[in-house]
């Protein structure tokens, strides 16, 4: 069997996803976590799902290309519908919008305890972490991941509680701001550097700003605060 190389927000994904887990791939296109977890002998099992046909077939393909049709099966489905059947425990939907992964866990028929969901959104990643908040899931870990851009990889379970959390908190997440490190000051950054061309935007259309800059305070508080950290350890 060959060897399969994932990339380093792949990578990231794949060590979020338990050892021994049943694996549910929503949005799996090529197939590659579930196979490559498969390899390594480190899920019971899986399914890989999507909603296309093409992408679901090239799963089809890599899953037989390497052996591996009795630990991997795959299923035609719009998000989480139906999945129940598989009984996963660990659910990862990488790759897609933060509006889409809400989508996909508002609609979805699975019973919501017992699973940890691996989520990567591509866009709008504090609105997810507000769901998240609203709707009883509970973040248990994050990541930031450079692989070309900044990725942001969030683990969460359903507790039923709602969260309060900062808006800094949304857009850098909670346990990165706790972690800290060169990759969450790279994050602050990048929405600091947003977030200043929005005020500009809004100024320009005579819009309030109050919301923006108050965020802004707190993107710099934290920049600076883990700045001064990590010249403190250089030093
Ligand atoms: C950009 S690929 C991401 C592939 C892989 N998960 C990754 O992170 O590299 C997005 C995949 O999600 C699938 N997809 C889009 N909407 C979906 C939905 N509602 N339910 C399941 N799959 C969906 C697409 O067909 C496509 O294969």
């Amino acid at each position: 069997m060959t060897e399969l190389q994932l990339d380093k927000r792949m990578k990231c994904i794949a060590d979020c996803v338990p050892d021994g887990a049943i694996l549910a791939d929503i949005g799996t296109d090529h197939g590659k976590l579930p196979v490559y977890l498969a390899m390594k002998g480190r899920i019971k099992r899986a399914v890989a799902a999507d909603i296309n046909e093409m992408p679901l077939q090239k799963a089809v393909n890599n899953i037989k290309k390497h052996g591996l049709t009795d630990v991997i099966e795959t299923c035609l489905t719009d998000g989480l519908k139906g999945i129940e059947k598989f009984t996963p425990d660990c659910v990862v939907i990488a790759g897609m919008g933060g509006e889409l992964i809400e989508q996909i866990l508002e609609e979805s028929t699975l019973p919501k305890g017992g699973v940890k969901y691996v989520l990567q959104p591509m866009t709008k990643e504090d609105s997810l972490s507000r769901y998240l908040c609203k709707n009883g899931y509970v973040i248990t870990d994050e990541h930031i991941v450079f692989e070309g851009k900044l990725y942001r990889i969030i683990c969460a379970e359903y507790t039923g509680e709602i969260t309060q959390m900062t808006e800094s908190m949304h857009y850098l997440g909670r346990k990165n701001i706790e972690k800290g490190g060169e990759m969450l000051i790279a994050l602050t950054e990048k929405v600091l550097e947003r977030t200043e061309v929005k005020v500009a935007g809004r100024r320009m259309a005579g819009l309030d700003v109050t919301e923006e800059k108050a965020l802004l305070a707190e993107l710099q508080e934290i920049k600076f605060r883990h700045f001064e950290k990590k010249e403190g350890e250089t030093l």
